[in-house]
């Protein structure tokens, strides 16, 4: 948070656009400073609850519905502009720890895992619809599983004995991979099968080709990751844009929660906030 502060300074007549409402915890503390918030999410859930807490605002914020790369690319068509625009990336701990989605390891629900909007497939069905080589593409590209193709046969034999809670899914991955591991081993899983099913690594490419004609001239560009693979595609994106002069400063560092904060919220530990600076107008496209 206060490093979102820090590169966002709010103030009266700062307009920002939140790709990522969640329970709107980063948007209230850019409304409270003064700004002006339209917040986007794709699930309907999280939207009427950040709308219910945060109507005190009024007309300084307003809700938009959908994916960020739809909701965005309107926005652009419809010519609007903004001081800053913030995406904090992935599932919220709401969503995480709604047993009934399905998200977690310990879920007795079946693996739902989609987010909302826009997400054509739940895990179950992608399970169950891809071929064992394509689900082991996934789990290797999108959570560096390096047992895939024994993990990929695992989940496929699972869902069709009708084993398809998160709980029954994660036992299944166990199965798969021999030796005692710190950290549970269907975690890397997960993470791939969320992400495939969310669609999430092309949102973000969307998103970051689309950000620098959200902003208008000096306008920064935050985005908060947590996993290296967005964190790589952040990074590379923003280089590049400086390189050819879309950005006039980009961070130097990835900046992460101090301890207080860690301490505090523990799922801040692996996030990574880098930002952009949009540079003046006629520098770019
Ligand atoms: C980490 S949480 C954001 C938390 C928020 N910054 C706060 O302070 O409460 C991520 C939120 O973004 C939403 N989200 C993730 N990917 C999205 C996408 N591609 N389009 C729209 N919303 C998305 C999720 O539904 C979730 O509610």
């Amino acid at each position: 948070m206060q490093e979102v502060l820090a590169a966002i300074v709010p103030a009266p007549g700062l307009r920002v656009l939140d790709c990522t409402l969640g329970l709107g915890g980063h948007a209230e503390a850019l409304l409270a400073g003064g700004a002006t918030v339209w917040g986007i999410d794709r699930d309907p859930a999280a939207r009427a609850l950040a709308e219910e807490r945060l109507a005190s605002f009024g007309d300084a914020f307003r809700v938009l519905s959908g994916t960020f790369a739809e909701v965005t690319a309107g926005l652009r068509a419809a010519g609007e502009r903004f001081d800053a625009v913030l995406a904090d990336l992935g599932v919220s701990s709401m969503q995480l720890d709604d047993g009934q989605r399905g998200f977690s390891i310990r879920s007795e629900a079946p693996a739902d895992m989609r987010m909302g909007d826009g997400c054509p497939a739940d895990a179950i069905e992608l399970i169950r619809s891809s071929s064992a080589d394509e689900l082991a593409d996934i789990l290797y590209q999108f959570g560096e599983e390096r047992r895939s193709r024994a993990v990929a046969r695992a989940l496929k034999a699972a869902v069709e004995r009708d084993e398809i809670s998160g709980a029954q899914l994660a036992a299944a991955v166990r199965g798969a991979i021999p030796g005692h591991q710190q950290r549970h081993p269907a975690l890397r899983s997960f993470q791939a099968l969320r992400i495939a099913v969310n669609g999430e690594l092309d949102q973000l490419r969307a998103l970051l080709a689309i950000l620098p004609q959200l902003l208008c001239a000096g306008g920064r560009a935050v985005v908060i990751s947590f996993h290296s693979l967005e964190d790589r595609l952040v990074k590379e994106s923003f280089r590049a844009g400086k390189a050819t002069g879309i950005w006039d400063d980009i961070a130097r560092r990835v900046q992460q929660a101090d301890a207080a904060e860690e301490a505090r919220n523990p799922r801040s530990a692996p996030a990574k906030l880098r930002w952009a600076r949009r540079a003046g107008a006629g520098a770019a496209p």
